[in-house]
């Protein structure tokens, strides 16, 4: 039937045609499937109808939209599922009908206004236009694909326009929806909360609605827009999986639907709850965009269309492909507790490590000594910082670092000159004082004025010296919706107003800056998204800096997202948000799969880790395409399912780094099995431990059984030891065959078990972790 729209990826087809009502039907999402002459074998049959069938036409009186696979669902025509479209007229009326007028095809891609959209141009993506029409309402709806076929990904979006003369109001209009015939899936979500973002969770699919989404005006670290779907016996490394992300920075949906006749539905978008745009006739309405992408090869393969398209669709600007300096952030250093003096100080330690960029965290501007003032007096505090930001920089780049800046520009704080002279900037409702997060307001970004200010105040801000790098913080969600710049009937529009606002704000920031890299943080990762990055390139990951927490954390977030845009900070031990202990070397291990910065006070290491900490440095310098742009891999660990096994490797599959990490030391489970699958099969790779030190204090009175030595364990000697002896971990070497390593896997030497060491014993002890280079021999 010439209806029939087959689309291709290069391991992937998504194929839809028209109901005999009308509708546009889904076919097919999944493995590719060569064209066909006949399609029928992919069509429903729907030759007898069932009881409570609603049917549509009597001309079709077998087809019933609620048992049918859509591509776009309305309301009151019977398909009484989760629906993409919901509006209501100047009658009042809410049925919607949207039927099939035309599609058309084109190379490259349209942008969206006035929000953020993947790039692409003629020659990697094709777009398939469909125009739908609800005839009795004069409203179209267009249906938009770009189809990226190297990346194994396709881009939904919706277009909504208004020629009825009439207004209409927008209560819900998701940019995708998918669904499947089929019903035993996981829905897998990222959920978490402050200090504890994108932790992975699979729900089983009953009959029912599961919704995963955020009402808190940032697309939020309670629920990730990035979701999948993925068959019962879908794994990292085989079976189906459905991804799906959004490139959206606010209140989100993902709503998941499995009826009782076995048909799933996901649904993507701008989060209904509290929405309600008022279009009038002549304009349109445009969604946010939705990445689909879909695999039979199991996580690791989605996860890996969703890197590559991140990487080459998403980030964009001066850095996208650019190595990410390596930085030191002065804020889990010294709080808001600091002057030139002791950032000077901070700085010097850092150069002589190796460190490349200095960043000044919150607290350098107004009078702010904690967090109660001066959000919005983007001032320098002349008495921490005397000579202000100016000259303060040149003084960083004297020691060959580069200088960034921490703002947090979307807020004010009550007690601010900002405030003082224009209290009504700051988002309230009317007669009710505004609630308080983290003692701040936030500013309108629907009021033009104030867009215009923010634009120009940062400007100011970035213009003070050689700024290379910005740090935009946001911390805490939207409450009390409402905008003054908005009439009552536009009130629902607030948070997206907000978001494009924020856009707008950022686009013009970054076209004046195209040179500062800038990194996104929200409380840590409480707005990271696809939206944010096609502004900025890289976001903080999470607030909580504990490398074993950080396992989870980082995890979760590579399922959606590439380490390239992954902020990820070795900081003190204990640790500062849970108090755990881990080692240096450990808290380094888990950073190296991101982008590596340092977050403690470097003026009261030891020596021990002061030798650390270059070593490591040299050691991601010399490995940084690999670790920051490398092919990132979960390997499951079969031996013991607490490990945790990371793995980068290089495109060509020539070198690779894996990390092992422990949780929990057991004695009895110190046989690992290191494998990383994806290397050069027909290549044989010697396998290196990266040199890695051990704190002799961590054996305590043990330590005249691993050394020869006789000292009290804990006494002075002891600790002087501790400070300066790098005691080294087992050198590791191997030779092994990629096909060897990525089928199976390499038997390392044994973990400590209290029954004796030498030097061919690994101690990995609690949290412990070993890297390890694999580079092919020539
Ligand atoms: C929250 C961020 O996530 C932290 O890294 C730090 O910048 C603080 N805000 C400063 O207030």
């Amino acid at each position: 039937m010439s209806d029939v729209i087959h689309l291709d990826t290069d391991t992937t087809s998504y194929i839809f045609d028209v109901l005999p009502t009308g509708q546009v039907s889904s076919l097919y999402y999944g493995a590719r499937l060569r064209h066909m002459e006949d399609y029928s074998p992919l069509r429903q049959k729907n030759d007898v109808g069932y009881g409570t069938m609603v049917n549509i036409s009597q001309a079709h009186k077998t087809i019933g939209l609620d048992d049918q696979c859509l591509e776009y669902s309305g309301l009151g025509k019977g398909d009484y599922r989760e629906s993409a479209i919901e509006l209501v007229y100047a009658d009042g009326s809410r049925t919607t009908d949207f039927r099939h007028v035309s599609s058309k095809r084109y190379r490259g891609r349209p942008d969206i206004e006035t929000l953020p959209s993947a790039l692409g141009g003629e020659g990697e993506v094709e777009t398939t236009e469909l125009l739908l029409r609800d005839e009795a309402k004069s409203l179209s709806l267009i249906l938009y694909y770009c189809v990226y076929a190297s990346h194994d990904v396709i881009t939904r979006f919706a277009k909504l326009a208004n020629e009825s003369g009439e207004s209409v109001r927008v209560r819900r209009l998701m940019s995708a929806q998918l669904d499947l015939f089929g019903g035993d899936y996981r829905f897998v979500t990222f959920d978490g909360a402050w200090a504890y973002e994108r932790e992975r969770h699979d729900k089983t699919l009953h009959p029912g609605v599961y919704v995963n989404d955020s009402k808190t005006g940032n697309s939020s670290h309670r629920h990730n827009p990035f979701v999948m779907l993925v068959g019962t016996d879908c794994g990292e490394w085989s079976g189906e999986a459905w991804a799906m992300n959004l490139v959206y920075s606010g209140s989100h949906a993902q709503i998941c639907e499995r009826t009782y006749q076995g048909k799933t539905r996901l649904l993507s978008g701008i989060n209904p709850s509290g929405f309600e745009w008022l279009l009038m006739s002549g304009e349109s309405f445009s969604t946010p965009e939705a990445v689909l992408s879909y695999s039979s090869r199991g996580l690791n393969a989605i996860s890996r269309n969703m890197h590559r398209f991140v990487q080459d669709f998403i980030v964009r600007g001066e850095w996208r492909d650019r190595e990410r300096p390596i930085l030191v952030n002065n804020w889990e250093a010294t709080d808001f507790d600091f002057d030139r003096r002791k950032l000077l100080a901070l700085a010097k330690e850092a150069a002589a490590l190796g460190i490349e960029l200095f960043v000044l965290d919150d607290g350098w501007f107004g009078k702010r000594d904690d967090d109660t003032s001066s959000l919005g007096d983007w001032k320098a505090n002349e008495k921490k910082l005397p000579g202000g930001i100016e000259g303060l920089v040149p003084k960083i780049n004297a020691l060959g670092m580069k200088f960034g800046l921490w703002v947090e520009p979307e807020m004010i704080s009550e007690d601010s000159e900002l405030y003082r002279a224009h209290p009504d900037w700051a988002v309230a409702t009317p007669d009710r004082a505004p609630a308080y997060g983290r003692n701040q307001f936030v500013l309108d970004l629907c009021m033009p004025e104030v867009r215009a200010w923010l634009v120009e105040t940062m400007t100011g801000v970035f213009s003070q010296g050689n700024l290379e790098y910005v740090k935009w913080d946001m911390n805490r969600h939207i409450s009390d919706a409402y905008s003054k710049a908005l009439p009552p009937e536009r009130q629902g529009e607030f948070h997206h107003r907000y978001i494009l606002g924020l856009y707008e704000v950022l686009a013009e920031l970054v076209r004046r800056f195209p040179k500062i890299l800038f990194e996104s943080c929200a409380s840590g990762g409480n707005r990271f998204d696809l939206g944010m990055l096609c502004y900025m390139p890289q976001i903080w990951t999470s607030d909580d800096t504990d490398a074993y927490a950080r396992l989870t954390i980082q995890g979760g977030t590579s399922y959606g997202y590439p380490q390239s845009v992954m902020g990820a900070h070795v900081s003190a031990s204990p640790n500062m948000q849970t108090l755990r202990a881990s080692t240096i070397e450990t808290r380094f291990n888990v950073a190296a799969f991101g982008l590596l910065g340092y977050e403690l006070d470097l003026t009261m290491l030891s020596h021990f880790d002061k030798r650390a900490i270059r070593e490591q440095i040299e050691f991601y310098k010399a490995h940084r395409r690999l670790l920051q742009f490398g092919r990132f891999l979960r390997v499951p660990v079969t031996m013991d399912e607490k490990k945790t096994t990371w793995a980068v490797v290089a495109e060509d599959g020539k070198t690779a780094i894996a990390g092992l990490f422990q949780g929990s030391a057991k004695v009895g489970l110190g046989q690992d099995l290191l494998k990383v699958p994806g290397l050069d099969t027909d290549v044989a790779y010697r396998v290196t431990g990266r040199k890695q030190y051990i704190n002799v204090r961590a054996f305590g009175g043990l330590v005249n059984k691993i050394l020869p030595i006789k000292i009290r364990g804990d006494g002075v000697l002891h600790s002087v030891l501790s400070s300066y002896y790098m005691f080294a971990m087992a050198d590791e070497a191997y030779v092994a065959n990629g096909d060897l390593v990525s089928a199976y896997g390499i038997k390392l030497i044994q973990q400590f078990s209290g029954t004796g060491y030498n030097d061919r014993v690994r101690i990995l002890s609690d949290y412990g972790s070993r890297l390890y280079l694999f580079e092919a021999r020539e």
